[in-house]
């Protein structure tokens, strides 16, 4: 059988299958995304929990001391530096990376439905420890906890959504999972807030609420249907034809049942997903994927949204007023998102990305000039340039979540080849999580090093993503996903060096495996 490309399955390849877009395929799929909203909800939770004097003073009596100290402190934006308040925040991320392989073993032997259940349970046994927690190892042990379960939701969410969705629509329903996230850090926000004025015990309610879309996960997990790409790849062709009739509505499925039999034949023949990842020809996608994920986390969106609170009250707003001022911020980012999944289709992903890179660019240098200008040490910001400040953190916020935010989820998705695609998908999870961990790890002490010039760091940072869209990220609007090596990679002035024979000679290295491999493919 000939092969288009290395990624192309076999077929015609682009065509429309008959598909309705039924309530089944809807309610399964918003019940799926629910693992979004509790990555969301953990990433908002953690910044005004963390602002809370109750649980500062429980567990971290050195920040609470300082913070009450501020008289005294000459310094106000070294107030929370803390390496044990950022283990808490960062632990999450450190963790979800390690639990990262092995979702992605379990996504592919046992399918995405038993990883999100998976997923659900971890959820609910962090959610508890956090609620209940007696001291700092229990609290940081339920951290570890959520995040395994971010681990495993987001390997198999993004996954199970692009195959159980109709092809015409998937690009949405990707950014669904986004949209969650970012429904989940407002949802946090605004439990934050009411929950701050609870004493003492207001920080465990909000821990504990996560227990609402970890059980949401949880049964509806048990509930959904298995993808029929996952059963047919583990040999359970009728109940996958079963399922395909299912969800699309119709009788009529055979051409996408066979079209799937053949695709799952040929990824099932690479029998070392990620050594495959490797080699020259899966370098464009590779490079791509590592520099987005690595790229998204330095635009400093996560410096905004786990610290918010705290960063708005390090800058002289109140309490209240600083929790406030994160709810905006998770309005902005959830409203934002939306316009995303309208527009990225017709504008595209280069254009998105690059005009974010400049309304990014801006607000956050103006930022640093505000904060260098108009704040004294230990006095606090007038009431005018507070406002422009918040003003400011919208407006990059708006830009971070209709370009940066879906964008490095969609990409790796929609541009790896079918036989790397899933082992794609963890390299995007743990890649994103590394670098959350460090920005996570650092910022309250960069904050308090480099003051207001933390904003110019970051602000330097989308100066060089922009110019890497720029050259080297290649537009990939409504090209099918079969079609990316022909019309995307192999068109491209650089990375067409690099996937140009891949067709017909599938190793440059020597590498034995792989010639086995592309015997198969040829
Ligand atoms: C990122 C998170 C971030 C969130 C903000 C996601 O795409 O991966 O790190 O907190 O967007 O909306």
């Amino acid at each position: 059988m000939p092969t288009l490309g290395f990624a192309a399955p076999v077929g015609t390849g682009g065509e429309e299958f008959e598909a309705r877009i039924t309530t089944y395929v809807i309610i399964t799929c918003i019940m799926a995304a629910s693992g979004g909203l509790m990555f969301g909800y953990d990433v908002g939770i953690s910044g005004g929990v963390t602002s809370m004097n109750d649980l500062l003073k429980k567990f971290f009596p050195v920040v609470y001391r300082k913070k009450n100290e501020i008289q005294d402190n000459n310094n106000p934006y070294c107030k929370y530096d803390n390496q044990g308040l950022q283990l808490f925040t960062s632990s999450l991320y450190l963790a979800g990376l390690i639990a990262t392989f092995f979702a992605s073993y379990t996504t592919r032997v046992w399918g995405r439905k038993p990883t999100m259940l998976i997923a659900g349970i971890f959820f609910v046994i962090g959610v508890v420890l956090n609620a209940a927690a007696q001291d700092l190892v229990m609290l940081i042990i339920g951290r570890i906890m959520l995040v395994c379960a971010v681990g495993f939701a987001n390997q198999a969410v993004p996954l199970f959504l692009s195959e159980i969705a109709p092809t015409r629509i998937r690009g949405g329903l990707n950014i669904l999972f986004q949209l969650n996230v970012t429904i989940g850090i407002l949802f946090a926000n605004l439990v934050n807030y009411g929950t701050e004025k609870i004493r003492p015990w207001g920080w465990r309610l909000s821990l504990g609420i996560a227990g609402i879309p970890a059980l949401l996960l949880t049964v509806g997990s048990i509930f959904i249907v298995e993808t029929p790409n996952s059963l047919i790849e583990r040999g359970l062709l009728e109940e996958g034809k079963v399922v395909l009739r299912k969800i699309r509505g119709t009788n009529n499925v055979d051409l996408e049942f066979n079209e799937l039999v053949e695709a799952s034949r040929i990824a099932a023949s690479v029998k070392h997903p990620f050594r495959n990842l490797l080699k020259r020809r899966n370098r464009p996608h590779l490079i791509i994927t590592v520099c987005l994920q690595f790229f998204q986390q330095f635009t400093g969106i996560n410096a905004i949204m786990f610290y918010a609170p705290v960063l708005f009250q390090t800058l002289g707003f109140k309490n209240d007023a600083s929790l406030y001022s994160s709810v905006i911020t998770g309005a902005v980012n959830v409203l934002s998102t939306i316009v995303s999944i309208y527009s990225v289709d017709k504008v595209g992903r280069r254009v998105l990305l690059l005009e974010a890179g400049l309304q990014m660019f801006v607000s956050q240098v103006i930022i640093a000039i505000l904060l260098g200008t108009g704040m004294k040490e230990d006095e606090e910001l007038s009431k005018g340039i507070a406002i422009v400040i918040v003003l400011m953190v919208c407006t990059f916020v708006s830009a971070f979540a209709w370009s940066w935010g879906p964008l490095e989820w969609l990409i790796p998705s929609e541009t790896f080849p079918l036989e790397t695609r899933s082992a794609g998908q963890s390299v995007t999870v743990c890649v994103n999580l590394v670098f959350t961990f460090v920005i996570a790890q650092a910022f309250l002490s960069m904050l308090c090093h480099f003051k207001y010039g933390i904003f110019l760091f970051f602000a330097a940072w989308v100066l060089i993503m922009s110019t890497f869209v720029l050259f080297l990220l290649p537009e990939t609007k409504n090209v099918p996903i079969e079609e990316m090596t022909e019309k995307v990679w192999k068109q491209h002035w650089l990375w067409k060096n690099y996937v140009r024979d891949s067709d017909l000679i599938d190793d440059e290295d020597g590498d034995t495996y792989a010639n086995q491999d592309n015997g198969k493919h040829v």
